[in-house]
């Protein structure tokens, strides 16, 4: 999503609470975002919390990959199942690595009751991971880009099938559905998952 310069409602009243690189946080009375420079890029926000409970519903279990951390909110929310063994989270980008691990808990509204020490961070390409991992998953979560369009979709494919290679026969794989997603979007979204998944 591109916030053009007239759109920056979420800086009004917002501080930067970490940073690295092209990587901040900022920090509203409503809302913890991630702009990704340069330019407002934003790529992540906290709210979409209740996005991930409503989509990944009780599938989280074993072990467990996900692709793209941004504010790590999801990988958070995914720690939080009982069944869940173990979760490797792979990130492209370092600095975003890195600004992850500066937001204290205290800027988060959403206080997640997880083991850290269940969460392994890597930084890397989510498609070379897939190729070159011998590791297999019981649940894989894609989400590493900010909007289902035209220009996603082949990527997004891209991603599913590589990763599809570290199923296990009888897990499940999703990737993150944008609720702003366009219909005609949607059906082209669902069926790369059906298709990567059979
Ligand atoms: C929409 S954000 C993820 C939001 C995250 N689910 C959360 O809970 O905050 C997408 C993230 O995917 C990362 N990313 C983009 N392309 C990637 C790739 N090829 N491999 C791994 N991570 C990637 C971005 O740097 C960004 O941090």
């Amino acid at each position: 999503m591109d916030n053009g310069s007239e759109n920056l409602v979420y800086f009004e009243d917002g501080v930067i609470v970490a940073e690295s690189g092209e990587a901040k946080v900022y920090k509203t009375s409503y809302d913890l975002f991630l702009e990704i420079g340069p330019g407002h890029n934003l790529w992540a926000l906290e709210s979409e919390y209740e996005d991930y409970v409503w989509q990944l519903k009780d599938f989280p279990k074993g072990r467990c990959l996900e692709i793209g951390l941004g504010l790590g909110v999801a990988s958070r929310y995914i720690l939080t199942f009982p069944k869940v063994e173990h979760l490797t989270t792979i990130e492209l980008r370092e600095d975003v690595v890195d600004v992850y691990e500066k937001i204290k808990d205290t800027d988060r509204k959403f206080c997640l009751d997880y083991n850290p020490e269940k969460h392994r961070i890597l930084q890397a390409n989510g498609i070379e991971y897939a190729y070159q991992t011998k590791q297999r998953y019981d649940f894989i979560f894609i989400d590493c880009y900010n909007g289902i369009d035209e220009d996603t979709l082949p990527f997004i494919a891209d991603m599913a099938i590589a990763c599809s290679k570290t199923l296990k026969p009888d897990g499940k794989m999703m990737g993150w559905l944008d609720k702003h997603t366009p219909e005609y979007f949607v059906g082209m979204f669902y069926q790369i998952f059906e298709q990567s998944t059979n």
